[in-house]
């Protein structure tokens, strides 16, 4: 039993309790409550219904703690409450039976606060903001996934990469649908593996994405699995798109390569123009005295035929020398405005009697409003017939040849594109083709001179020309001039 002067501490002791705490009856009716000096209502509490003092309602709440405490006859919490005083919002509620001999006498209720969560709970909403932001502004695309897949992070950048929403992203995108075909499970094989980062880790990996559109794109991933208790709960992955970089790369590998070619042309048109000067003035001594011997002798027949014969060598081998001056930009070339389809045409009047084309169906496709270019005719028409001889050759005599004419919009270009259903060139062939006397035909067929010359012309025209080849499909060469 206590005494008189334990029960007065233990009376002092609620009341010290600086919130209310009330002990109710299983009608809702207040027995008795704890002494709030600073409430000037507790005389008239005792014998209130609860709901009616606290809340001015008229019939108890619909899930009235006490309640609970009664029939499930033990301690009952429940959080986020309206407090006893009105408009308060306490965190916690709790209340428990009180019993006597077994027997239920009443529920004791009081509010308390537990400022120790509340901090917790504000602290982790800023931190969830502050990753949320850190998430958002990421430059990488941000995609994490449970794993069955579901998307639970998705971030802006994810969004402009894949062009799925964020929010659709999250609600029903599969994690294996922003990948191409069988790379989501290749991935998965990776991340588990030992050999690229670590177990659960995947470093700088090539993959290839799909977009909304169900495009392909290549990505490169850095991707990692993560555990809690050595148990797979999710994946996370931070990739962006090497398109625009893949393209950049290539653009500067072709611009190294063609600068290679530049210089190697540049090399070799000095060589080839030395040797031309040094092979033209004997070649002209031989050419004037041949003709001498014809004219100031009276030869036997046998005689004259061979003078004859290295009267005509002799001049093979100063044409030969005068396209490699050519080549080497050593001849006098006269730029005047020219009509680029005019120049096809009158190539094309040339060669079309020729039997070589007789079984060749020639198509031309004319930009009609096509500028004049500052060109030298005859030069021109020497490219133009050279390609187009080379492309008979490949051809065979029988097949298409296109030709088409166009403007490059926006760069004071237009363009000359033609395109043969030949042989093809291989592909470790096609770097040489400009080359000098580099040829493929058998000998006495071709010089190789001719494209090298073709090079030498536009290149001094200030233009360019490239040629794109597939073997068994024909190529096609494709010539860019300033206007
Ligand atoms: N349209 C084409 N299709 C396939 N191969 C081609 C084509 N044009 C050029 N080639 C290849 O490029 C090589 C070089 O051509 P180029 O015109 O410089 O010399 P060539 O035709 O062999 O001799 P020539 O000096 O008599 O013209 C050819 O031997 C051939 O292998
Ligand atoms: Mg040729």
């Amino acid at each position: 039993m206590r005494s008189e002067h334990e029960k007065d501490l233990l009376l002092k002791a609620v009341d010290g309790y600086k919130r209310r705490l009330i002990i109710v009856s299983d009608d809702y009716r207040i027995l008795s409550s704890s002494y709030d000096e600073d409430k000037d209502d507790d005389d008239s509490i005792v014998g209130r219904f609860c709901y009616e003092f606290f809340y001015n309602c008229s019939e108890p709440c619909r899930d009235c703690i006490a309640l609970k405490a009664i029939r499930l006859n033990k301690s009952t919490i429940r959080t986020d409450y309206t407090g006893f005083y009105h408009g308060k919002k306490e965190r916690c509620r709790y209340s428990y039976p009180v019993m006597d001999n077994g027997v239920f006498r009443a529920a004791v209720v009081m509010d308390h606060e537990e400022p120790g969560i509340r901090e917790m709970e504000d602290q982790l909403k800023r931190s969830n903001a502050f990753l949320h932001n850190l998430i958002n502004s990421a430059v990488d695309g941000v995609i994490a996934a449970d794993m069955s897949g579901k998307i639970i992070i998705f971030n802006e950048a994810a969004a402009e990469i894949t062009g799925y929403s964020v929010a659709e992203a999250i609600e029903n995108l599969d994690i294996r649908k922003t990948y191409a075909p069988g790379v989501a499970e290749e991935v998965m094989r990776l991340l588990r593996s030992e050999e690229y980062g670590g177990k659960g880790k995947l470093k700088g990996y090539r993959a290839d994405g799909m977009n909304q559109e169900g495009q392909v794109m290549p990505i490169s991933l850095n991707a990692a699995i993560v555990y809690e208790e050595e148990k797979e709960v999710a994946t996370i992955g931070f990739f962006h798109d090497m398109r625009e970089y893949l393209e950049m790369q290539s653009k500067l590998k072709k611009t190294q390569l063609q600068l290679l070619q530049a210089e190697k042309m540049s090399s070799l048109g000095k060589l080839a123009a030395g040797v031309a000067h040094q092979l033209n003035n004997p070649l002209g001594g031989i050419i004037l005295f041949a003709k001498l011997i014809l004219e100031d002798y009276d030869l036997p027949d046998g005689v004259t035929d061979d003078i004859n014969r290295i009267l005509r060598d002799a001049q093979r081998c100063s044409d030969t020398v005068k396209e490699l001056l050519e080549f080497a930009r050593q001849t006098k070339r006269e730029l005047l405005p020219l009509d680029i389809n005019k120049s096809i045409s009158r190539t094309l009047f040339l060669l079309e009697s020729q039997t070589l084309f007789h079984n060749i169906v020639i198509q031309c496709n004319y930009d009609e409003t096509l500028p004049h270019v500052p060109a030298d005719s005859q030069q021109l028409n020497h490219v133009l017939m050279n390609i187009i001889l080379n492309a008979a050759d490949a051809m065979d005599g029988a097949g298409h040849l296109t030709l088409t004419t166009g403007r490059i919009t926006d760069e004071k270009k237009i363009f000359i594109e033609i395109k043969d259903s030949g042989s093809g060139i291989p592909e470790h062939v096609l770097p040489h083709i400009f080359e000098p006397f580099f040829t493929t035909k058998e000998e006495g067929k071709g010089t190789g001179l001719g494209l090298s010359m073709v090079y030498g012309i536009i290149e001094n025209h200030g233009g360019t020309i490239t040629a794109e080849s597939t073997v068994g499909e024909g190529t096609k060469f494709r010539i860019e001039l300033s206007y």
